[in-house]
């Protein structure tokens, strides 16, 4: 087969599945392409553990959204999904920016189509958009300013008291946000398929079978969730949380990767994930998270394939209000 052939083979296969040494320790051959290529690797806290564990930079989606702001080097590989692989793309448009698997999307991001959004934008002419950073890039060159879960209230409270605010996509967090800030927000119908997947019923069944266990949620879960929860914030909240509370026991509802942080940063403690209410899958993972694997992350490195391309006129508009969120103190 010539040299040609095999390229156009791998392209084919998205060189994502493109054959791998037999024996070959994926961990320690990702640690040396990623010195030899000068490439850094942010990695978000759902990820599998074994990529969490090879991670340069680790952590929720503000955290990798600020350190995608000061990288020097030549590459960022981005283990997480593909709104954040944007956001650290149009935040840095001259680097090469990898996802090891273009496929791994977010259902939240999805629930909101550009084109439906603008026509939603354009009935409230005077609102100012805010926007969780799980949107396309699309949706970010529409928005006023961008936000986390992390950062959020503090976005809100930046507004000036008696503006008209939109709030998208998710409006599990954005009723929550009405809620914690007393403002009043017009929300877009989104949502996410991993935390909307809990069982109240079944939560409530675990809480009395671990009466000393505390409860915790992300924002993005159901609000009848959250009204149970002994502690609701975002992913590096919760970790926080679990280190510095004094309960030795903890029910947590959110994507179910977070647990191998809180296991390493408390290993005297027990963290329980929260139950779903479908029994036939581990919803509490995101599928979409999960697509990213070790070998995919191997060959990304090895080809520098995929990488995030994006209009150069998408970035310009939404660099806008993603650089005020990360330049608000
Ligand atoms: P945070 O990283 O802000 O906690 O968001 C969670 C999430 O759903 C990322 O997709
Ligand atoms: Fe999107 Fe939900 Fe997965 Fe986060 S957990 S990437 S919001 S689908």
């Amino acid at each position: 087969m010539t040299q040609q052939s095999v390229s156009k083979q791998l392209e084919n296969l998205g060189y994502i599945h493109a054959p791998i040494e037999k024996n070959i320790d994926l961990s320690q051959a990702i640690l040396e392409l990623k010195k030899k290529k000068n490439a850094v690797l942010l990695a978000h806290y759902y990820q599998d553990p074994a990529i969490q564990d090879l991670a340069d930079y680790l952590g929720d989606s503000l955290y990798l959204a600020q350190q995608a702001a000061k990288v020097k080097a030549d590459i960022i590989v981005f283990a997480g999904v593909h709104f954040m692989a944007e956001t650290a793309k149009i935040i840095n448009p001259s680097k090469k920016v990898l996802l090891p698997d273009l496929k791994a999307g977010c259902s939240l991001a999805d629930s909101c189509p550009p084109s439906d959004f603008a026509s939603f934008k354009a009935l409230y002419p005077n609102a100012i958009v805010v926007t969780y950073i799980n949107c396309s890039a699309e949706i970010k060159a529409l928005s006023d300013i961008v936000c986390t879960s992390s950062n959020a209230k503090k976005v809100i409270e930046s507004i000036p008291e008696n503006q008209e605010i939109i709030f998208a996509p998710d409006k599990n967090l954005g009723r929550f946000l009405i809620k914690k800030t007393g403002r009043k927000m017009i929300l877009w119908e989104g949502s996410c398929i991993v935390h909307e997947a809990f069982s109240f019923d079944k939560i409530i069944t675990l809480i009395q079978k671990y009466p000393n266990a505390k409860f915790i949620a992300h924002p993005e879960s159901e609000s009848q969730i959250l009204e149970i929860a002994h502690y609701v914030g975002s992913t590096s909240g919760l970790l926080q949380f679990v280190q510095t509370d004094t309960a030795t026991n903890y029910i947590v509802a959110t994507e179910a990767g977070i647990l191998h942080e809180m296991q390493k940063k408390c290993p005297q403690k027990t963290f329980i994930p929260a139950p779903v209410d479908d029994d036939t899958c581990a919803c509490s993972e995101c599928a979409f998270m999960k697509l990213n694997t070790l070998e995919k992350l191997y060959n990304c490195l090895r080809f520098e394939q995929p990488e995030i391309q994006l209009a150069p006129e998408i970035i310009e508009k939404a660099k806008i209000p993603i650089l005020k969120m990360l330049e608000l103190k």
